[in-house]
């Protein structure tokens, strides 16, 4: 497994905190009394996201592994957990996760609610099958560490809602800092070289948050986030594939970490 450490510092903790940022893994899985073409089409999948030999369950499982070793205080899982909806993988990734001594801090990515041969009118057709990894509110959660907020909020169909942002709104008046998970990373000066190399002059318009052509609430969303002394410490996110760090406003830093399926794994420590 290939380990990066990464240090926030956040004005007002007094006490250091781990956790292990991953996401993008990935997994497609079928339980053997699933039809033949289910299995199949994990294992097609499975085999897809193996590129460095290393199959999705046991890049999971070094993970999650680790979290535990460690001790970590959490696993900040930013999304594609799932490689698309179905009911093998559902059961597999709830198993694991209730198999991690260390909590999981999970986030819908545009994976979980995806289908690679249908049309997916509403991802959040996922909600109701992940929602208990969500303390039952995929769209927007919140946990109160005593010290800070972990917050996480599906903005995988970039498509942000009204509610959002208002919910957002409410816990940034609460004046504890915010550890945000999303799953598409917020646009930014810093993130634009990075994604063009890897996807392409267009990579930003599919792959970030908040240019022109998003919908105006979730340029509102981004715009929020960018805001001058808020409470947002620090934003962790997946979807580029790419492990980056860079700011989203002056002195605070947005982070997506390479895909677990590679054998990747964030180690945060967030002290003040
Ligand atoms: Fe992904
Ligand atoms: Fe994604």
């Amino acid at each position: 497994m290939t380990i990066e450490k990464t240090t926030v510092r956040i004005p007002g903790l007094t006490k250091r905190y781990t956790f292990c940022h991953i996401s993008d893994v990935h997994v497609a899985y079928a339980r053997p009394d699933e039809p033949k073409e289910a299995r199949e089409m994990a294992e097609k999948h499975a085999q897809r996201w193996s590129p460095n030999g290393i199959l999705p369950v046991d890049a999971l499982d070094a993970a999650l592994n680790h979290a535990d070793r460690i001790h970590a205080d959490g696993v900040f899982l930013c999304g594609d957990c799932a490689d698309y909806l179905s009911d093998g993988t559902a059961a597999y990734l709830h198993d694991r996760i209730a198999r991690t001594e260390t909590e999981v801090f999970f986030v819908c990515g545009n994976h979980e609610g995806g289908d690679y041969y249908k049309k997916v009118e509403d991802l959040r057709v996922c909600y109701p099958v992940y929602a208990d990894l969500m303390y039952g509110s995929p769209a927007f959660w919140v946990r109160d560490m005593g010290e800070f907020l972990i917050i996480g909020m599906d903005d995988s169909d970039k498509n942000i809602r009204r509610e959002q942002i208002s919910a957002l709104e409410e816990q940034l008046e609460r004046g504890k800092p915010i550890v945000l998970l999303i799953h598409i990373p917020v646009y930014t000066a810093a993130i634009d070289p990075p994604v063009r190399t890897q996807w392409g002059p267009g990579g930003c318009d599919y792959f970030t948050l908040g240019l022109p052509h998003d919908p105006p609430l979730s340029r509102e969303f981004c715009k929020l986030l960018s805001q001058k002394d808020n409470n947002i410490a620090a934003i962790f996110a997946g979807h580029i594939h790419l492990a980056h760090e860079g700011e989203f406003a002056p002195g605070k830093m947005q982070y997506t970490s390479a895909p677990t399926f590679t054998g990747y794994l964030r180690e945060v420590t967030l002290e003040g």
